[in-house]
């Protein structure tokens, strides 16, 4: 049975597939339109959501697909008087063919998965992983910047809880020549667990303390909201903003990604701006999240 739940379990021959799989959907997504007919994909959202959700359910429905979903899995369903995740998934796959989960803990997609009953697709995962937000962002890299080997990409805003910064550079250092320089404040700096993971993997991670530490010819400069819902105390605000003026001071080429929401770390000065993606970048989530649907169910 095949879930998607974290990006450990991706090589770049498998990226490479759901990459070109996602092409050909944006392309041709007629050839697509009754693949899953006969599926009923579950939608067990337990955190708050517009893109990963709305995506998803989109994603599913231009399939052929149906939706079961509840609007609040932590106060709407059963959670709420104590039923684990697995006797969840255990009931769920009495109704439905795949779940599609989001919740506050960090271990809540391999607990799903554990049951072993239908796929499962980890839609976020407490401070720990959001993999197919991951795959969004590294498509969308590959389309703007027409490679991933020898990218240069700078991390920004909450690298401690950013559980899609934690996901992307597990894919990136999947790639050759890969250059990362992570720029936070300083309770919000990567985990060494994950500095290590890409030392192991061959990647010196650079850590920078304003924006003049970082190359003026970088790829990539991909921004996160601090996850406020994450920790109690007041850590204050994000320092390192990018308007029009910060932006300028890059290359031409320097794409901005965010995987949004967004809350002060971009101004809105410069969403007119070719270099911003962000918005191209969610909607591709719509295409990479059709691919996956396929794959777990062997239809690609
Ligand atoms: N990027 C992302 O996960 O957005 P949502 O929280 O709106 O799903």
């Amino acid at each position: 049975m095949k879930h998607i739940l974290s990006s450990d379990q991706f090589t770049k021959e498998d990226l490479e597939e759901i990459f070109k799989l996602t092409d050909d959907i944006k392309n041709n997504p007629k050839k697509y339109a009754n693949s899953l007919n006969d599926k009923i994909i579950a939608v067990m959202f337990y955190e708050p959501s517009t893109r990963t959700r709305l995506s998803f359910e989109t994603a599913a429905l231009k399939l052929g697909a149906k939706i079961i979903t509840t609007e609040n899995a932590k106060e709407f369903s059963s959670a709420i008087k104590g039923e684990t995740i697995q006797d969840t998934v255990r009931i769920i796959a009495g109704y439905a063919d795949a779940m599609v989960i989001r919740h506050s803990s960090d271990t809540s997609a391999e607990e799903a998965a554990s049951v072993n009953k239908i796929p499962i697709l980890n839609a976020g995962a407490g401070k720990g992983e959001h993999p197919t937000q991951a795959l969004l962002d590294l498509y969308t890299i590959r389309n703007k910047k027409g490679k991933i080997d020898g990218v240069k990409v700078a991390i920004l805003g909450d690298l401690l809880y950013g559980r899609t910064i934690h996901s992307l550079i597990k894919l990136l250092s999947l790639y050759d020549n890969v250059e990362i320089y992570g720029l936070s404040k300083k309770a919000f700096e990567l985990p060494e667990k994950y500095i290590e993971m890409l030392k192991e993997r061959g990647i010196e991670y650079k850590k920078c303390n304003s924006f003049d530490e970082l190359p003026r010819d970088l790829d990539v400069i991909y921004h996160t909201r601090i996850q406020s819902e994450r920790f109690e105390g007041d850590y204050g605000k994000e320092e390192f903003i990018i308007n029009k003026k910060v932006l300028d001071t890059f290359s031409k080429d320097t794409i901005l990604l965010h995987p949004l929401p967004r809350v002060i770390e971009i101004s809105t000065d410069v969403d007119d701006d070719p270099r911003a993606c962000y918005f191209e970048q969610a909607h591709n989530g719509l295409y990479v999240r059709m691919a996956l649907l396929l794959q777990v169910f062997d239809r690609a």
